[in-house]
């Protein structure tokens, strides 16, 4: 009965998501209007791990400067004013840029907006403490590394490389005596984990003690990477047993994947749902006014936002809001943060489905009950899993021949092999 209840939740929602369309467009001339945030794509890495299915590009020197000169020309074009409620450097991997680069962008926000709320995703093998002393110099209040599991032949497995817990330990708390949040993300489902180990690398967090731990299950994007090999029940089975030893650590529990220490909250992802945010970069998520715009990769981004290309219409993959799919996100978002706001007036059919969980005690003093939980866990992976991403899924791109044109036009173009091993020793990893 609880799963079929789960099911039928999902589905609804899922039919919901399914029916958003995108054009390959010009980007319509609309204000961001406040409370706002912004998101800074920086869609380059050095290495791929095999588990990640976000949009990234492999590291070329030559194409990150073009990338910043494109992305400062953006953001100077923008309509971003006023104070915006939260800033995050997501990826990708924000800190291949060096903290001059960084700084040329936080420069140019800096140029329109006033701000303090700014964090950034950081890869940990990266990291030191100069880069770090450097962050909180240049403007940033939050730092967020993306561990995954200490176990070395995991990493190894999934192609990954990470700083030891040692090592970690003592960025981390270096980050945190200069008044840093921070936060750690684990991921349970990879090849090779086993949930002792994995256990075990939350026992060893919680020496660390960073602000947050995030702990996500394994997610496979619309088929972009191969199915975790440990089912889901086990996935979020082994979330809840983490808890247990975070809650006895001193973490309460935020939303279904998120524990914190600390009043604060790094969560890039749970305000997309429900607020306005505005999107730099190439592949970044906008969602504004009266629609939701993802740019393009960063072949034809640079082609639209190059300085020098100054009398060329930008163009975007835009789709018109509807209205049932903006109370379905806020739902997801009300249950992602495990209660529910009655003051909120839901569209009939959401009013009808929470109306069912409350029934059928998912919910109870418009709280996620124990059993609530569980379709938190599966509603907010199905949310990602299900929404609709146009860069990989031609089928909601309505004129994805136009598309597909011009992206054939303006490529991507890697960097080769020696170029990228002369900007990691340029780097000195
Ligand atoms: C996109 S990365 C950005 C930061 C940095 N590049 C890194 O890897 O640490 C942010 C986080 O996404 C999460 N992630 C990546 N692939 C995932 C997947 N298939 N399922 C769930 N989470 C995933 C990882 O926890 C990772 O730390
Ligand atoms: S997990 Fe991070 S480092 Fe690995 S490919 Fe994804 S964005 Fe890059």
């Amino acid at each position: 009965m609880p799963n079929r209840i789960i099911d039928t939740t999902i589905s609804f929602m899922r039919k919901n998501f399914e029916k958003i369309r995108y054009n390959f467009d010009e980007i319509p001339q609309v204000s961001i209007k406040e409370p706002y945030g912004i998101y800074i794509n920086v869609p380059f890495c050095y290495q791929l791990c095999d588990f990640c299915p976000f949009y990234k590009e492999i590291y070329s020197k030559s194409i990150v400067e073009k990338y910043l000169d494109a992305i400062i020309n953006e953001i100077s074009k923008s309509t971003i004013h006023g104070t915006p409620s939260w800033i995050y450097y997501g990826g990708g991997t924000p800190n291949v840029l060096t903290i001059e680069q960084l700084e040329q962008i936080v420069d140019a926000l800096k140029s329109k907006i006033t701000f303090e709320n700014m964090g950034i995703e950081a890869l940990p093998s990266l990291l030191t403490k100069e880069y770090i002393a450097d962050l909180k110099r240049i403007g940033f209040s939050k730092l967020s590394v993306g561990v995954e599991t200490f176990q070395s032949n995991v990493l190894e497995s999934v192609g990954r490389t990470n700083k030891n817990y040692e090592d970690l330990r003592e960025l981390l708390q270096y980050a945190q005596s200069l008044g840093l949040f921070t936060n750690v993300d684990m991921l349970i489902g990879l090849e090779n984990q086993t949930i002792p180990g994995f256990l075990k690398d939350i026992k060893f967090l919680c020496e660390i003690n960073p602000s947050q731990v995030t702990i996500y299950p394994y997610m496979a994007i619309r088929g972009l990477v191969s199915n975790s090999k440990m089912q889901n029940a086990e996935q979020f089975s082994t979330i809840e047993k983490s808890f247990s030893i975070l809650r006895e650590n001193g973490y309460v529990r935020r939303g279904p994947w998120t524990f914190t220490n600390h009043n604060d909250l790094y969560d890039s992802s749970r305000d997309e749902l429900v607020e306005d945010y505005i999107g730099f970069g190439p592949a970044a998520f906008s969602g504004y006014g009266d629609y939701r715009m993802v740019n393009p990769p960063v072949g034809l981004y640079l082609h639209y936002w190059s300085p020098e290309n100054e009398n060329i219409n930008p163009e975007a993959l835009i789709s018109k809001n509807d209205p049932e799919s903006i109370e379905w996100r806020r739902l997801a978002r009300m249950i992602g943060d495990l209660e529910i706001n009655s003051q909120y007036e839901f569209s009939k059919s959401v009013k009808f489905v929470i109306n069912v969980l409350r029934i059928t005690g998912f919910i109870r003093n418009n709280k996620l009950t124990k059993k609530g939980l569980l379709l938190a866990h599966h509603l907010t992976k199905s949310v990602v899993e299900n929404l609709p991403f146009p860069l990989q899924n031609p089928a909601v791109i309505n004129n994805y021949e136009t598309y597909s044109k011009l992206l054939s036009l303006y490529p991507m173009i890697s960097a080769n092999s020696s170029s990228l091993q002369s900007d990691l020793i340029a780097r000195e990893l």
